[in-house]
């Protein structure tokens, strides 16, 4: 790294009480100058929003900004027309920006692609005439199990332009979340891909769809990209299968938006609760647009000369949010790369920031924990000059994550911009923006237009300095508007948990003296795995479909690099112990019980420990309380056990 530029430091962080203020360059170049002011404009919610959605194109402007007549079923921009696909992509080829790069795809064989708005225009109207043509229709819903590569883009673009509604499943998922998240909403088409690479390798995705898709009777066509290259000598595909390059080849590169209504649903993305069944959580329109759009541009200070990467993979929702649709929505250009962060070697995002010149990068702290174990020459034999704003999403920042993403990745003078938000909120929720005065591991501020409270069990605020409950005050029009299928469980799980109609977030936090909220980790019965949620109760049913398992208990056990990685309290059935082989080969029960575990949910859960007892603690109705097994695990006190059964 270049000395000189190391004598422009203004902060030598030495603990996390102090304030990180922004240098004069930051300043200078905000678009957004005054933090205080800002959050102010926002205090009058509706007007703020307005505003912000004045800068779209709409068919028709909303007759309402939010009608709040139905609680907790709020709308945004009611009786607004508009089309998120037209915005994001068409509205810019009439442009200087036409020829601008909108994706900039790169991955692990060094390869890259860089595709203009044009021509992503093209593409995607060419897909969306392909998907009209298999007979999906405004209001359908398409499954899409890709890897990050541009088509993906393409695909979630062409559902938006005719108004299908897209469910992307995680490619890490297995075929049994698959089957469940498809069978869900009754997809008709299924958009994958040949496969994806990994560390040096394809991983097949196909076979997993195949799997699956045998036991989704509503699935009639699958999309097959040709993406690693199995279908270059010709393609030998099943009968319901067909290949997109050969479907949209003939396909017109015209295609009208739909005029969708504000409120139409535009994807679903499952996430985890505290029950076992996944929950479908429904984001719409307009108000999702206006959302993400207004907070990528404040947080990240997004403007023209931007290169914006967020390493965010498309099966989440910082990946629909932030690493797809927003970027497009501000006319920037975003980076998506396909490939694992420390492969071929642990410098190869720092290598991709300086061969691109990359100026915003977004990331979560699983990664800059498990980057920072290789030390620092990787990031120092790279120029990272380029970067002016980090940002850090998904789970809590410690204080030497903090430290090491800011000293040495960011050379003390790029800020990170902490986000807190959810899969639900759709949208960054409690954030920084790059001329606020930080305090190193606090998300700092609800943004404008965004209110939120400590409270109690009951939904009164608490104390300042006082750790309780957050919940949101107001409705923000990036919300979800309800979970497929299950209104019932929506206002029971979010709103009916506090009397007053607060949403409910499932996290615990504090607020301090001057309003800087610090995130003190969730509330309910969701781990956190490398920022991956995953209810305990999920993981419980993987481990006790397994014939050798009479019940489990699952908590989170604490992890230096990933946060927090399962911990499975097992009873057994007759005759089993965990060390005993089992089956064929050279197998223990133990290993057989994390492949299967493994084979139900995916490599994302990771297995810390697996111990076998004899009892678990139970409530008196017979509720296993997991709250006693993590205070034994963290050596805490145990807390009000008065419910419980039997230690
Ligand atoms: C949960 C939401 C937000 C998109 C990715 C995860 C935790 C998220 C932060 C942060 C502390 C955070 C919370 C939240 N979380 N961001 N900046 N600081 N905790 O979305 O899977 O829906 O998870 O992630 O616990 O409730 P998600």
């Amino acid at each position: 790294m270049d000395e000189s530029s190391k004598t422009n430091q203004i902060n030598k962080l030495n603990d996390k009480n102090q304030i990180v203020s922004p240098n004069s360059e930051v300043i200078e170049r905000a678009l957004v100058k005054d933090w205080d002011k800002e959050i102010q404009k926002g205090e009058d919610m509706e007007k703020y929003w307005a505003l912000e959605a004045e800068q779209f194109d709409w068919f028709k402007k909303w007759d309402e900004v939010l009608d709040e007549s139905n609680k907790p079923f709020y709308k945004w921009f009611v009786g607004g027309k508009i089309n998120l696909a037209h915005n994001a992509v068409d509205r810019w080829i009439d442009t200087n920006k036409r020829n601008k790069v909108a994706i900039l795809y790169a991955n692990e064989l060094g390869e890259e692609v860089k595709i203009t708005y044009y021509e992503l225009y093209r593409e995607v109207n060419k897909m969306a005439n392909a998907l009209k043509k298999l007979g999906v229709k405004k209001g359908d819903s398409v499954s899409l199990y890709l890897p990050m590569c541009p088509q993906l883009v393409v695909s979630m673009l062409a559902c938006t332009k005719i108004g299908a509604i897209h469910s992307a499943v995680y490619s890490g998922l297995s075929s049994v979340a698959i089957v469940e998240r498809i069978t869900d909403i009754n997809s008709k088409v299924v958009i994958t891909a040949d496969g994806t690479f990994r560390r040096g390798k394809v991983i097949n995705l196909k076979p997993v769809i195949d799997e699956a898709v045998l036991e989704c009777p509503s699935v009639e066509t699958v999309i097959v990209i040709n993406h690693t290259g199995s279908y270059d000598d010709g393609a030998n595909l099943n009968e319901n299968e067909v290949l997109y390059n050969e479907i949209i080849e003939d396909e017109s590169d015209i295609c009208p938006a739909e005029m969708t209504d504000a409120e139409d649903p535009l994807f679903i993305l499952y996430t985890s609760g505290s029950t076992g069944k996944p929950k479908g959580v429904l984001h719409t329109t307009g108000g999702y647009m206006v959302g993400i759009a207004t907070t990528l541009r404040k947080v990240f200070d997004i403007q023209e000369d931007d290169l914006w990467w967020s390493t965010a993979d498309a099966g989440w929702i910082t990946g629909h949010s932030y690493t797809i649709y927003a970027p497009l929505l501000l006319g920037s250009t975003t980076l998506i790369y396909e490939g694992a962060p420390d492969f071929p070697d642990a410098g190869i995002w720092w290598k991709v920031i300086e061969r691109y010149g990359v100026s915003k990068f977004y990331t979560a702290p699983t990664a800059i924990r498990h980057l920072m174990r290789y030390g620092d020459e990787y990031p120092n034999s790279y120029n990272l000059n380029s970067l002016k704003v980090l940002g850090s999403v998904g789970e809590p920042i410690n204080f030497e994550a903090w430290k090491w993403f800011y000293e040495e990745i960011g050379n003390s003078k790029a800020p990170i911009m902490d986000t807190w938000w959810q899969t639900e909120t759709g949208m960054h929720m409690i954030s920084p923006i790059p001329v606020a005065d930080l305090k190193p591991c606090s998300a700092t501020k609800p943004l404008p237009g965004v209110h939120v409270a400590i409270v109690d069990e009951e939904g009164i605020e608490v104390e300042t300095g006082k750790k309780g409950y957050l919940a949101i005050t107001n409705p923000w029009p990036a919300m979800f508007r309800t979970l497929y299928n299950d209104e019932e469980r929506y206002k029971e799980v979010y709103w009916n948990f506090f009397s007053n109609l607060l949403y409910k977030t499932g996290d615990m936090a504090r607020i301090d003296e001057e309003g800087y909220v610090w995130i003190e980790g969730r509330s309910d019965d969701v781990l956190k795995i490398s920022g991956h949620r995953m209810g305990a109760v999920e993981v419980e049913r993987a481990f006790n479909s397994h014939p050798a398992v009479n019940e489990t208990a699952v908590i989170g056990k604490e992890d230096e690099v990933k946060g927090q990685v399962i911990k499975a309290f097992l009873i057994l059935n007759e005759g089993h112990e965990l060390d005993m082989s089992y089956g064929e080969g050279d197998v223990t029960l133990k290993d057989a019980l994390k492949m299967h575990v493994r084979h139900d949910l995916g490599p994302i859960a990771v297995l810390g420990e697996i111990v076998s007892v004899d009892s678990l603690p139970k409530t008196k109705s017979g509720k296993i309380m997991r709250r006693i097994l993590k205070a034994q695990e963290d050596g805490e006190d145990l807390g009000d056990t008065s419910t419980l059964d039997d230690l």
